[in-house]
Parts: C-alpha cells; sequence; structure tokens
C-alpha cells in the first residue's frame, strides 16, 4: 500500500525538491505551508514536473489545532519538517521570532505524532550545529558545539526535542538530517531557491548579480587560513539532498532504522572554497561575474566539511552531481525566473 508523508514547508526550496523525488519514488505526498517567506512558484512548479496537482493545505504548524486536524485527515506514515524561517542575521535580531516559530510548529508535529500512537518523523537540521569544527570533515560523532545565533540554537533544540520524544513516546521515531549547503536547481529549471530581498547566501546572490538585479558580489574575506584565504563549504546538490530524504523515509517506514533515532550528515564530503565556486560558477556558465573582496562577515566558520560516510553506508545515498551541474542548474533556474 502506498505511504502518506507530510511535507510542512513544501512550497519552500527544500520542500519543493523533497516533494518531487518523493512522489516520484511512488510516495503520497501531502504539502503543508504557510506561505510566509514564499509565493505558489515552486507548488505549481512540482506540478508541472510530475503532471499533477498534489493536495495542498495553507496552514501555520504553530496553530496546534491545525496540525492536528491535518494529522486526523490524513493517514500520515511519515512527516518531514521543514517549515522554519532560516536566516542567520536575523536571528540574531528578531531570536523571539526564530524561537516562537521554529520550535512551537516543531512541539506541535511531535505532539500530534504523540497523540495519533507514534509517527515517523524526520527533521530537517544543518551542519551548523558543529559550529566551527575541530577536526575535518566532520562526522555524526563530532561534538556539537555552542549554537553562534538563535537560528542554530532552534536546530540543536529541535534535534534534542525529537530525540526526548522518541525516548519518551512509543511509536515515534526520529531521524535528523544535517545539511551543509544546499545550491542549486531541479534540471527541469520549474522549482528552485527564490529568496525574498537581498539574498544572504552565496550562490542566489552570484546568480542574482550574472543577471544584473545585483550590481556586484562581496567575498567575505580572503585573508582566512585556506589555500585562496576564502572559506570552504561542502555545497550539496538540492537534487541530490532531496533524495538523501527519500532514503531516510524508506529506511523508516520500511522499518529499517538500527536505532529509533538516528543522524546523518548530508553533504559530498567535498570542501569547495568561495573562490573556486566563483570560478566554477564562471567556467560552466561561460560568463564573468563582477565581483570584489570584502571584510569577513561576522559569524561564518572558516572551514567545514562533511563525512558522508555513514549516509552513504546507512541509507545507500550518494552525492551525484557535480559542483558544475548544479551551478548550471542554478543559473538556468535564475534565467527562468527572469525570462529567459
Ligand atoms: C548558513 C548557515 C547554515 C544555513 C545556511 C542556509 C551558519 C554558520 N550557517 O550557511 O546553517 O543552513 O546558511 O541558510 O549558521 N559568502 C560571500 N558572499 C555572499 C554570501 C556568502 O562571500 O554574498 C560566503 C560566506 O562568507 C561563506 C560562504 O559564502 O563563506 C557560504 O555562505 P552562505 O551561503 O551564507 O552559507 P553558510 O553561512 O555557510
Amino acid at each position: 500500500m502506498k505511504k502518506t508523508v507530510l511535507v510542512s514547508g513544501g512550497a519552500g526550496f527544500i520542500g519543493s525538491h523533497v516533494t518531487v523525488e518523493l512522489a516520484q519514488a511512488g510516495y503520497d505526498v501531502v504539502i503543508a505551508d504557510n506561505m510566509s517567506n514564499c509565493d505558489n512558484t515552486n507548488y505549481c512548479g512540482v506540478c508541472q514536473i510530475l503532471g499533477k496537482k498534489l493536495p495542498f493545505i495553507k496552514m501555520d504548524f504553530c496553530d496546534e489545532n491545525a496540525v492536528n486536524n491535518l494529522f486526523a485527515d490524513f493517514k500520515i506514515d511519515a512527516v518531514i519538517h521543514f517549515a522554519a524561517f532560516k536566516a542567520v542575521g536575523e536571528s540574531v535580531n528578531e531570536p523571539l521570532k526564530y524561537y516562537r516559530n521554529n520550535l512551537l510548529s516543531f512541539i506541535n508535529v511531535l505532539e500530534a505524532a504523540r497523540k495519533q500512537g507514534g509517527c515517523n518523523v524526520l527533521f530537517s537540521s544543518s551542519a551548523t550545529v558543529y559550529g566551527e569544527p575541530e577536526e575535518l570533515p566532520v562526522t555524526e560523532k563530532s561534538p556539537r558545539q555552542p549554537a553562534t545565533s538563535p537560528y542554530g540554537d532552534t536546530k540543536q533544540m529541535c534535534e534534542d526535542f525529537l530525540h526526548d520524544c522518541v525516548r519518551a513516546y512509543p511509536g515515534v521515531k526520529g531521524i535528523a538530517l544535517r545539511y551543509f549547503n544546499p545550491i542549486g536547481a531541479h534540471p527541469s529549471a520549474l522549482i528552485g531557491e527564490l529568496p525574498r530581498g537581498v539574498p544572504n547566501n552565496l550562490v542566489p546572490f552570484i546568480t542574482q548579480t550574472a543577471i544584473g538585479r545585483r550590481e556586484c558580489l562581496s567575498i567575505f574575506g580572503d585573508d582566512y587560513p585556506t589555500e585562496d584565504g576564502t572559506c570552504k563549504r561542502d555545497y550539496i546538490d538540492i537534487v541530490d539532498l532531496a533524495k538523501a530524504h527519500v532514503s531516510a523515509v524508506t529506511r523508516m517506514v520500511e522499518g529499517r532504522m538500527k536505532e529509533d533515532y538516528e543522524i546523518f550528515n548530508v553533504g559530498t564530503g567535498r570542501p569547495v572554497s568561495v573562490l573556486e565556486l566563483v570560478n566554477a560558477f564562471e567556467k560552466v556558465n561561460n560568463l564573468k561575474l563582477n565581483y570584489k573582496i570584502a571584510p569577513r562577515r561576522p559569524g561564518d566558520v572558516v572551514a567545514i566539511w562533511a563525512d558522508p560516510t555513514l549516509a552513504n553506508e546507512e541509507l545507500g545515498w550518494k552525492a551525484e552531481r557535480s559542483v558544475e551541474e548544479t551551478l548550471a542548474a542554478a543559473w538556468a533556474w535564475e534565467k527562468h525566473l527572469a525570462g529567459k
């Protein structure tokens, strides 16, 4: 029988790509989103890619009754919780906004899972929980460091909420996926990242500069202790990342978990510096990017990349796309948005 997966925040960047991969893998998907940080572009794109309309519920996961009603209306076999705010800088200025939204929404999901006598819960966590790592690459056993922003705090707290609920409530099982830096877009160029206002993240800033919406990319610091002086990250293709969710959900619904709470790094294991990324973007898309070196951005870690061995072995998942393919997809998406 087909299994049903609820995707909270399913109209967003990661949620929409995960929805497509889940549906293509044969799952019934229910999308729920309050649309506070996106319009319906990605939802429409998802339906176009799949050639059918998926159930969509506009609702806020901070509304406990709405979450309970959702669980009563559908037989939910697994829930993937994306619905959260994610701007690091904003979270420093508005911590309560982040605590209220990111924590309460997840508490409501866990409460609904408990009330229905159990559920498979996948939480969308982040490599931010590792802070500035002492050893590279980071494994799931690398220690979590004190968070450097309320956003990071909410990721750590939600991991703990999930772990505690798995221990306490029979039938509740959990996986936390710790994403490194998700970038790119679907190869169809029908779904992708839709940042509101000036992008905080590197790749949307690059593509918006290339298309002419931004004048110049600032590279934050070239005096870090790395080969070329710029920070290193593990950029993971969004479709590869989405496929990791399908593997994790399948592991849960098929009862193949080794522990009732598991954590996996989702990265490539391949460090890429900011300058390397910019150069790769220019080369694969055959264009010149206007950029300058600017001061360091407060709060940035020098370098972080994943050891993805555990996910490779346990989930049978591996990042497949090259950074060039991913940057070509990001550019195709930006051009699609601009109607070019
Ligand atoms: C941050 C968060 C991460 C979160 C992700 C998505 C931390 C430490 N990191 O990742 O948890 O999941 O955002 O919201 O909390 N850069 C530039 N110029 C720009 C933009 C970025 O040079 O205009 C550089 C940054 O200094 C950094 C790299 O590009 O070295 C990547 O930055 P970004 O895309 O913002 O991701 P992170 O900060 O790594």
